[in-house]
């Protein structure tokens, strides 16, 4: 990874995401999310009335709507004006309760009450300082709350990319650290093992480690437009991990 990051140089890109963007994902997400992530975590947090759940790195905020309204007393914290902005302006309009805290995460804000469940979906790998992050997302737990976190899986990070290049998934550095420019931001690469080292390093038990794959079916209706994505019936773009803090 590069020495020049720090994570407010890392949030400020988030600021460049159109409005159209964040608007088609209002409802849930994008395609990957719709038939992936989000199904894995909505299993993952089981029964959701009544739990007090915060999204850690929330976005524009639709998963904290789908929280909602599902039941739960939400919080969703983000640091980025602009999508800030919209999660906002949304709870405004539709009025479900959840209360938007802009904040970094390598510097926590108060939240108050501990909270059942902490979801950190597409976002530990987004930060510099990853592991001040997932910190304060177990530190936010009662004991025995879980902690639920999606990141791109390090093993498969350009799969849809390099399926469509070559017709099969290539990489050629994994073990170190390394800056990965997407659309609007940098990721940061990390190996598997630092992020699993670091949940039990937190004190947490490991509950699931889910590698969702894309249905056949659904992959081949998309394929004509969206092509290469038939990569993800067969290999896993998404690592997703469940964990209990402890007491
Ligand atoms: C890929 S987006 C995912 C957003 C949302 N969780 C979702 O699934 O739509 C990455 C998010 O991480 C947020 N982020 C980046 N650095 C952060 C930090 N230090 N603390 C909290 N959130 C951060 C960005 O602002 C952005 O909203």
């Amino acid at each position: 990874m590069g020495t020049a990051w720090t994570s407010a140089s890392a949030i400020d890109q988030w600021n460049s995401i159109p409005h159209e963007t964040m608007v088609a994902m209002d409802l849930d997400g994008d395609f990957a999310k719709r038939h992936l992530v989000n199904p894995t975590l909505l299993r993952m947090l089981g029964p959701l009335p009544g739990r007090r759940v915060l999204d850690a790195g929330c976005g524009q905020g639709y998963m904290s709507r789908m929280l909602a309204r599902r039941g739960a007393e939400v919080v969703g914290v983000e640091p980025a004006d602009t999508l800030f902005g919209y999660a906002t302006r949304r709870e405004a309009e539709l009025r479900q309760d959840i209360r938007y805290v802009q904040a970094d995460l390598t510097r926590p804000p108060a939240l108050g009450e501990p909270f059942d469940a902490v979801v950190c979906s597409m976002v530990l790998q987004s930060i510099p300082d990853w592991r001040a992050a997932m910190r304060a997302c177990v530190a936010a737990l009662r004991p025995g709350g879980l902690f639920v976190f999606a990141v791109n899986h390090p093993a498969f990070e350009n799969l849809w990319g390099t399926w469509r290049e070559h017709g099969e998934y290539r990489l050629s550095r994994y073990l170190t650290g390394y800056d990965m420019p997407q659309r609007y931001a940098t990721d940061f690469h990390r190996p598997l093992s630092a992020y699993f080292n670091e949940v039990v390093a937190l004190g947490c038990a490991l509950v699931e480690v889910a590698e969702p794959a894309l249905d056949a079916r659904v992959a081949r209706e998309a394929e004509p437009t969206m092509p290469g994505i038939t990569a993800y019936v067969d290999l896993p773009a998404f690592l997703i991990v469940a964990a209990r803090a402890g007491g």
